[in-house]
C-alpha cells in the first residue's frame, strides 16, 4: 500500500517534519519558536517565517535519519496549508512541492485541524464514527461531529477568544511568559481554584435562554483582569490562586459541555485534541465526567496534542490511501473551516 509520507507542519510557531507509516511514527522532529517569541508577547508572523526556512533542512534530514528511510520509501510529501499564519503555511508547503516535483511524488496539503484529529490515533485507532471531538488550541476551540473519514460537522465554537489564546492572555497579563497554558498549569498546581469565582461565559440565545455548548472566553480573561486590578496594592498577587481559579474555570467549561454535547448527540465516545488538551486538569476533570457518563474517552498522547508533524503524516496517509492528492498549483490560506477540508483534494485548487 502506498502509505509512508514525509510530512512538513509550518502553520504558527512550531516547525516539525516527520516520517509516518499509516499511525506508525517512524520519526518525528519538532523545533519550537516559542522562546523566542516569548521576549514579544505572542507569535510573530514574519519571525516564525523566516525561523520556518532555517530550521526545516535539518529537521527534514534528521527525520530521515531517525527513520532509517531514504527517498525511495518515501510515497508521498505533505504540509499543512490552511489555516494558520499566510507566511509561514507558504514556507511548509513550497518546501513539500518543491520537494515532492524533486523526486516524483504525490504532493497533499493538509488541513491543520484534520491533522490535529488524527493525533488521537497515535495511540489507539479511532472509531469509524459517528463520535464528538473536542478540538482545543491556540486559534481555535470547537466541538466537531464526525460521522466517517472526512465528515465533519461543527456544532459549536468560541465566539471569541480560543481556550489557548485564554491561557495565553491570562498568563501574560500576570507576567507568567509565552506560551501561557504550561505556564498557568505549573503555578495553578500550588493554587486553590476555589479562591476566586470567575465568569463561565454562557452564550445568551437570540430567542431567550442560553446556548448549552457555545463557548466564550474573553469575558473570563476580563475578569482575570479586573480581580488583579482589585488585588493591586495589597502585597504581591497571589499568582497560583489566581492561576488555579482561571484553569478550573476554563476546564470545567471545556469537560462540561463536550459531555453535555455528546450525549444529546447520542455519541459514546469523546475524542479530544489540540494543545490545551495536555493540561492535566482538563484531561483528569474529562476523565471523571466521561466514566460517570459511561462516555469513551480517547484524548491525543501528550506529545502530539501541541502542533507537530506527525499528526499531518497520519491525516495525510488517510487521504492518500483513500486516492487523494493535491494538485501542485495550490496555495495556502488563513482561513478554511473543517468542514471543507476536501477542497484541498478537489480538481481545481480553491486557493
Ligand atoms: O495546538 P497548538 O500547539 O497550536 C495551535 O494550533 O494553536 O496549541 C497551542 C496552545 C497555546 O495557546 C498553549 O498555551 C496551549 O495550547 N497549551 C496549553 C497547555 N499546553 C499548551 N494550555 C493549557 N494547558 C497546557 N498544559
Ligand atoms: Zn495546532
Amino acid at each position: 500500500m502506498r502509505s509512508v509520507v514525509l510530512a512538513l507542519e509550518t502553520s504558527c510557531d512550531e516547525s516539525a517534519a516527520a516520517i509516518v507509516q499509516g499511525r506508525r511514527v517512524l520519526a518525528s522532529r519538532v523545533a519550537s519558536q516559542a522562546e523566542e517569541h516569548g521576549h514579544y508577547g505572542g507569535v510573530v508572523p514574519e519571525l516564525a517565517s523566516r525561523r520556518h526556512v532555517e530550521a526545516l533542512p535539518l529537521l527534514i534530514e534528521q527525520a530521515f535519519a531517525a527513520a532509517g528511510v531514504g527517498w525511495e520509501e518515501i510515497d508521498a510529501v505533505a504540509a499543512t496549508a490552511a489555516p494558520g499564519l499566510v507566511g509561514a503555511l507558504l514556507v511548509g508547503v513550497t518546501t513539500a512541492k518543491t520537494l515532492a516535483l524533486l523526486h516524483h511524488k504525490t504532493f497533499l496539503g493538509v488541513h491543520h485541524l484534520e491533522g490535529h484529529l488524527c493525533s488521537a490515533q497515535l495511540e489507539n485507532p479511532l472509531p469509524p464514527g459517528p463520535f464528538l471531538v473536542l478540538l482545543v488550541s491556540g486559534g481555535h476551540t470547537m466541538l466537531v461531529r464526525v460521522d466517517g473519514p472526512g465528515r465533519y460537522r461543527q456544532l459549536a465554537s468560541s465566539v471569541d477568544d480560543a481556550a489557548g489564546e485564554a491561557f495565553d492572555k491570562v498568563a501574560r497579563l500576570l507576567g507568567l511568559g509565552y506560551p501561557g497554558g504550561p505556564a498557568i498549569q505549573a503555578v495553578a498546581s500550588r493554587g486553590d481554584p476555589q479562591r476566586f469565582s470567575f465568569p463561565r461565559g454562557r452564550l445568551r440565545r437570540p430567542g431567550g435562554g442560553f446556548d448549552p455548548y457555545g463557548f466564550s472566553f474573553s469575558g473570563l480573561k476580563t475578569a482575570v483582569l479586573r480581580q488583579v486590578q482589585a488585588l493591586e496594592g495589597e502585597g504581591p498577587l497571589p499568582l497560583a490562586d489566581l492561576a488555579a481559579s482561571f484553569e478550573a474555570v476554563v476546564v470545567e467549561v471545556l469537560a462540561q459541555r463536550s459531555c453535555r454535547c455528546a450525549a444529546d448527540q447520542g455519541l459514546d465516545t469523546l475524542v479530544v485534541v489540540g494543545g490545551v488538551a495536555a493540561n492535566l486538569r482538563l484531561r483528569g476533570e474529562l476523565d471523571r465526567r466521561c466514566r460517570d457518563q459511561g462516555l469513551r474517552l480517547l484524548v491525543a498522547p501528550l506529545e502530539y496534542c501541541g502542533d507537530n508533524a506527525a499528526m499531518i503524516g497520519v491525516a495525510a496517509c488517510e487521504r492518500l490511501v483513500a486516492g487523494a492528492a493535491s494538485g501542485l498549483e495550490l496555495g495556502v490560506s488563513s482561513r478554511l473551516s473543517l468542514e471543507h477540508a476536501e477542497l484541498l483534494y478537489g480538481a481545481e485548487a480553491p486557493f
